[in-house]
């Protein structure tokens, strides 16, 4: 028997606090029209004190476990796709799976900059047409603006914080991953890259200095990469799934530029009713910005189950991946939330779930804002 990942659950995190572009305009010598023209960007969301990307992540994952109906103890697997994560080691995806309470399932990180959800899809997807697994937890977090330079305008106006996540389930039903296409070409990787605070740059008072525990991005290299790429690889992952562009219902790009979006979708002529765009919210988001995305275009309908969906995105590496997805019916089978079931007093109290301020066993640390 074939066995397919369908998508059966999905949730997203977005942390309270907005910065608009006019907030910008105080700091930087910048321009709503400016941002507004080049990237379509009128604000983002930016993280506060206290939060962090284990703690985005594990709220998006609490929303997309309970829309399935999936117990943490019931997840097999655990995969993280982020480039911000709370510390080098421990990976985050282990922080994860303490935090939810997932007995010991096994947990990894994928670092592929902002095309780490797609990945994370299409690896997901395998360990399940192996029938090693049945529920996998797929989550896309990022916290970039404690890694941009706010005094660079080129670069810190494009970046905001947030997650999203997934439930991936076995199924006999054609559904989830139908094709993907992943690619790199590492001799860009100077173009957008975090050059202090690895082996090679370990952090020191020089390092600190010159910035290089900041992103630095050549933003004209990025976006020609971006262009050449994406069209590529949303044509190729239409025709491996056996698809013409006429049967994508929707098209979910990743959030990074509305230009580069624009220039993918007249790529393969998707009209402009098929393109879900939410950037001018939540500017790029990195590795959340394909599953916030989704999570969105499912709660305003534009995506409805039955659909088929092209993702495509690109991101540091260079790095790019697109996938074509269907999200077929599931029974969800419990009507209650299972951490209410777990804690019913304190959530009675609350009204809603709250997030841990850190994963138990993680010590606080300061952290510049
Ligand atoms: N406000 C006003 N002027 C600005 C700003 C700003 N915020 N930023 C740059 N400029 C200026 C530049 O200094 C330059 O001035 P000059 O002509 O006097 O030298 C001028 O605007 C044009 O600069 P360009 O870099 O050519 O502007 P461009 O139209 O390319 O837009 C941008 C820049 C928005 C960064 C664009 O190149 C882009 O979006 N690139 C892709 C970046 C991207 O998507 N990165 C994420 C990758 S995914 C990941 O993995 C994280």
């Amino acid at each position: 028997m074939k066995l397919y990942g369908n998508i059966i659950g999905w949730g997203k995190y977005i942390p309270s606090k907005v910065v608009t572009n006019a907030d910008l305009e105080r700091t930087l010598d910048t321009s709503h029209e400016w941002i507004v023209e080049r990237t379509g960007i009128h604000e983002r969301h930016i993280v506060s004190e206290g939060e962090s990307t284990s703690q985005m992540s594990i709220a998006a994952a609490k929303d997309a476990l309970d829309m399935a109906g999936i117990r943490p103890r019931d997840l097999d697997l655990i995969i993280v796709a982020t480039s911000s994560p709370d510390y080098l080691t421990p990976p985050i995806s282990s922080q994860i799976q303490h935090g939810l309470g997932a007995n010991k399932v096994g947990a990894f990180t994928l670092v592929t900059g902002c095309t780490g959800f797609v990945y994370a899809l299409a690896t997901a997807q395998q360990f399940i047409a192996s029938g090693a697994y049945e529920n996998i937890l797929v989550v896309g977090a990022e916290l970039l603006s404690r890694f941009v330079d706010w005094n660079d305008r080129a670069t810190c106006i494009l970046f905001g914080d947030g997650a999203g996540a997934v439930v991936v389930q076995a199924t006999d039903v054609p559904s989830g991953v139908l094709s993907y296409v992943l690619g790199s070409d590492g001799s860009g990787g100077g173009h957008l890259i975090l050059p202090g605070g690895g082996a090679v740059n370990p952090p020191n008072q020089q390092t600190l200095d010159m910035g290089m525990h900041k992103l630095r991005m050549n933003g004209r290299e990025v976006f020609k990469f971006a262009t050449r790429v994406l069209g590529r690889a949303l044509r190729e992952v239409i025709s491996e799934a056996g698809l013409q562009t006429e049967d994508i219902d929707l098209f979910i790009p990743h959030q990074a530029n509305a230009r580069i979006i624009e220039s993918a979708a007249r790529a393969v002529n998707l009209p402009e009713e098929k393109v879900f765009v939410n950037i001018d919210k939540y500017g790029n988001t990195s590795a959340a910005s394909i599953p916030i995305a989704l999570c969105e275009a499912f709660e305003e309908g534009r995506a409805k189950v039955g659909d088929t969906i092209a993702l495509v995105a690109f991101g540091a590496g260079l790095t790019w991946a697109s996938a074509v997805i269907k999200i077929t019916p599931h029974e969800k089978p419990s009507p209650m939330r299972w951490w209410q079931q777990l804690f019913p007093k304190r959530f009675a109290r609350n009204g809603h779930h709250q997030v841990q301020s850190q994963p138990e066993g993680v010590p606080e640390v300061a952290v510049e804002a």
